[in-house]
């Protein structure tokens, strides 16, 4: 067989191909495997969307019919009225919404839609993997914006050289951000980011797959609020975490019309939009907000409160986050030296505990691992037991001695 296209041997290894091996192993030796590692609710889906599907299908038969890519109109009227809702961004849905399969889907193909062979797109490093590999399935090229703690994980945009942020095309930022579960402390930070893409001519894709998943009071804003992100760029929302509904497949793209519409486009010529019946669950799981939502993160809140607590009694100095299911954990002291890949791989085998390896985010995220927090209380306490002896091991009991 001749050799595959450039892009699929340009694209890193999956993130979690090593876990998922020392996984399979794991479960092959019968370990009772504590999985932390994806950020893949386990809880069900509200009823409201459930019965909203299951009314669909039975009763709706036109919905079982091709959907249009670019979305429903009433999913689309539903996305647009609860952007002005939530955040006070006006919309028109019929030329600044697109329905995506998913988030991830709506990233990926925007770099395929926009980018040329070998143009540049800034990416934030640490990085949801999707940033910098949809680039790179575009034949581009990216260029990391360092986020780091002394900097709040934000981007220090005025530290991009001037030649690179010319020759770009494209940034991708995303608050509150996966993986180091970062937010912005307000939307005055968007004016820079709006500043800086009309200087160089940049369109700006911010992802705000965790807009609802906040904490202690904090409320995530929308890039959209800021006057002028129109001009620069697009928005994109999931289901996923918001609703539990990752598996559901749905997500949004809004803002920029001549963005949006090249994203139409694309996705015209490659899929038939998400089903029907699930959009018509999004309108159903949109209706139900804020309540299920809230519910949503109070769930994710009591869950990091516990895990948090837990470690910090270890002495694992993880901070507490803001917004996510996640936290970002430094590698604890002991441990530093070798590498959030070996501390992962470690960990699992030694415990049945799966976190996500830092470094698969991006350089920038070695020294770290993410944890999170996708299991139900029992399970965290077993799991804060398990690192508990992996960190403090019991010293062997010392031989009594013969008296005689
Ligand atoms: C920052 C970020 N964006 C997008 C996604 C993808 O979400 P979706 O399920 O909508 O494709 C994820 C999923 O983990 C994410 O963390």
């Amino acid at each position: 067989m001749k050799e595959f296209s450039d892009r699929m041997t340009r694209l890193p290894p999956y993130l979690f191909t090593r876990i998922n091996q020392l996984k399979r192993e794991a479960f092959a030796k019968k370990l009772d495997v504590i999985d932390l590692g994806m950020g893949n609710p386990d809880q069900p889906t509200p009823k409201a969307m459930v019965e909203r599907l299951c009314d669909t299908v039975q009763n709706h038969a036109d919905t079982h019919r091709y959907p249009q890519a670019k979305g429903m109109p009433k999913f689309r009227k539903t996305v647009a009225s609860w952007m002005g809702k939530r955040f006070g961004v006006p919309l028109d849905p019929d030329k600044e919404v697109v329905a995506l399969i998913g988030s991830k889907e709506g990233i990926a193909h925007l770099a395929m839609a926009v980018l040329n062979p070998g143009e540049t797109v800034l990416v934030g490093d640490p990085a949801y993997p999707a940033h910098f590999n949809g680039v790179i399935l575009a034949g581009g090229e990216t260029y990391s914006i360092p986020l780091k703690p002394e900097n709040e994980f934000l981007p220090d945009l005025g530290k991009i050289p001037e030649t690179v942020a010319r020759q770009s095309k494209m940034m991708f930022l995303n608050y509150p951000n996966n993986p180091t579960a970062a937010v912005v402390p307000d939307k005055s930070v968007f004016k820079d980011w709006i500043a800086f893409a009309k200087k160089h001519d940049l369109i700006v894709c911010h992802d705000n797959a965790y807009s609802e998943v906040t904490f202690d009071g904090y409320v995530a804003p929308s890039f959209l609020e800021v006057d002028g992100a129109k001009d620069v760029g697009v928005e994109v929302h999931s289901f996923s975490k918001t609703y539990n509904m990752a598996g559901w497949r749905l997500g949004w793209m809004c803002g920029n019309a001549k963005v949006v519409a090249a994203v139409e486009k694309f996705k015209s010529f490659l899929d038939y939009g998400a089903p029907t019946f699930v959009q018509l669950s999004g309108v159903a799981a949109l209706d139900s907000w804020p309540d299920t939502a809230r519910a949503i993160a109070a769930v994710y809140q009591h869950r990091r409160d516990r895990m948090v607590e837990g470690l910090h009694k270890l002495g694992w100095a993880v901070p507490k986050p803001k917004a996510t299911m996640y936290l970002w954990a430094p590698l604890p002291e002991p441990c530093r030296a070798m590498g959030s890949l070996a501390f992962a791989e470690k960990l699992l085998r030694d415990t049945g505990v799966v976190v996500a390896p830092g470094v698969g985010f991006g350089p920038g995220g070695e020294g770290y691992v993410r944890m999170a927090l996708v299991t139900h209380d029992n399970r965290f306490h077993d799991a804060l037991l398990r690192i508990k002896k992996f960190l403090v091991p019991e010293k062997p009991k010392q031989a009594v001695k013969n008296k005689s």
